[in-house]
């Protein structure tokens, strides 16, 4: 048995990564440590959390004596960093927590991870550190870390801390930089469930600035596909960027949304734009398509539908969320 430690297991990503790994595998034990935040959410793991082999454990990847006594009790010799202050808006309203959570808190996982021995530490990490793209060109591995905002500096910082402990104590890390995903279980802040969220409850979709900048759009069960191939077969001290070619203007997306709820353009309204908004991203996953043989699966016509039924389907998932302290954010950030 293999004993991962998982963070940030209650989010988006992680929850879906921890309920597909645990469905399709008994060869691990997870041990899911998430400080449950705005963005972590419990009733997300609902289908695996009776698993014998999946363990809960609330907390903070920046207490080291907690991150001490996880790897001590449950003999952690893998990691999987998901755990992140991950929106970037947040991170222009108040910048300190992004610098906490995502630099700090690797950190401490890191260093808890050469004490430990660890064989293996997965950084989940973004496209974002790469900057922004014009009109032409892919983000490749050897594009330069060049990020912009405080959300993608903290994990540039991170992934450079992570190289760091490779290069400097041979501790075998691998990075993955993936694009944006989309899926079920997304914390309506994010671009996709926010339209959608508000087409149904008809309230205005806010678009910033003039619509046009690009993502590179992956389904988030693509993405963890890829993150498990890594996990498993990466090569140390490697980066290995994630994407499914699919770009997109914002508009495009916003539009397509509108179009599939049957709901009026009308709704659209342009705002003020996103301080040092980045233009482009677009991913060339070549290295991790040659090298380890991972292609995207879902095509984004599809996945964007089964997106928006999952969203139809589990109104009060994201009703009690949106009631919540999520109001306030929305009041200051729109
Ligand atoms: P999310 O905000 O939905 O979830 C983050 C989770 O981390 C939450 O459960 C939260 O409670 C937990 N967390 C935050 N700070 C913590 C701390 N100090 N200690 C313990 N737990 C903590 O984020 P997501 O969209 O699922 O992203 C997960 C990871 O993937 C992040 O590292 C992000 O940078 C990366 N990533 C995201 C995307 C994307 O499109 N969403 C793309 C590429 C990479
Ligand atoms: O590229 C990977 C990154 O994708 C991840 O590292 C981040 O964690 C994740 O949040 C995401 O960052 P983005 O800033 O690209 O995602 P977001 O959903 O916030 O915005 C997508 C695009 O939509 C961006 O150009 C800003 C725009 N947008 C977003 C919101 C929330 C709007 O026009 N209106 C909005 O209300």
């Amino acid at each position: 048995m293999k004993n991962i430690l998982i963070t940030g297991g209650a989010g988006f990503i992680g929850s879906n990564f921890i309920n597909y790994i645990l469905q399709n595998r008994d060869d691990i034990n997870v041990v899911n440590l998430d400080k449950l935040t705005y963005a972590g959410n419990l009733e997300n793991l609902k289908p695996i959390e009776n698993k014998p082999n999946y363990h809960f454990v609330r907390g903070d990847i920046t207490n080291v004596e907690l991150v001490d006594y996880i790897f001590r009790k449950f003999d952690i010799k893998y990691v999987i960093n998901f755990a992140a202050e991950s929106h970037v808006d947040r991170s222009i309203l108040g910048s300190e927590i992004f610098y906490r959570s995502n630099v700090i808190g690797t950190n401490v996982l890191l260093e808890a991870s050469r004490r430990f021995e660890v064989q293996k530490f997965l950084q989940i990490s973004t496209d974002e550190v790469y900057g922004s793209l014009g009109d032409t060109g892919l983000f490749t591995e050897q594009t330069p870390i060049s990020p912009n905002s405080p959300y993608s500096s903290s994990k540039a910082s991170a992934d450079l801390m992570v190289q760091a402990f490779h290069h400097t104590y041979g501790l075998p890390t691998v990075i993955t930089r993936c694009s944006n995903n989309y899926g079920p279980l997304q914390f309506p802040e994010k671009l996709i469930p926010l339209m959608i969220i508000n087409a149904l409850n008809n309230k205005k979709l806010p678009v910033y600035g003039d619509g046009l900048n690009v993502r590179d759009w992956i389904y988030v069960i693509d993405h963890n596909k890829a993150a498990e191939l890594v996990f498993e077969k990466g090569k140390v001290g490697e980066v290995y960027n994630i994407g499914a070619s699919r770009e997109m203007k914002n508009i495009e997306i916003v539009k397509l949304i509108l179009k599939k709820l049957g709901k009026s353009e009308d709704l659209i309204e342009y705002v003020k734009d996103r301080p040092g908004h980045d233009r482009r991203y677009a991913i060339d996953s070549s290295k991790i398509q040659n090298e380890l043989g991972w292609k995207p699966y879902y095509e984004f016509e599809e996945a964007i539908d089964f997106t928006i039924e999952w969203y139809l389907n589990n109104k009060s998932w994201w009703e009690r969320i949106i009631s919540g302290e999520y109001q306030k954010y929305y009041e200051v950030q729109y």
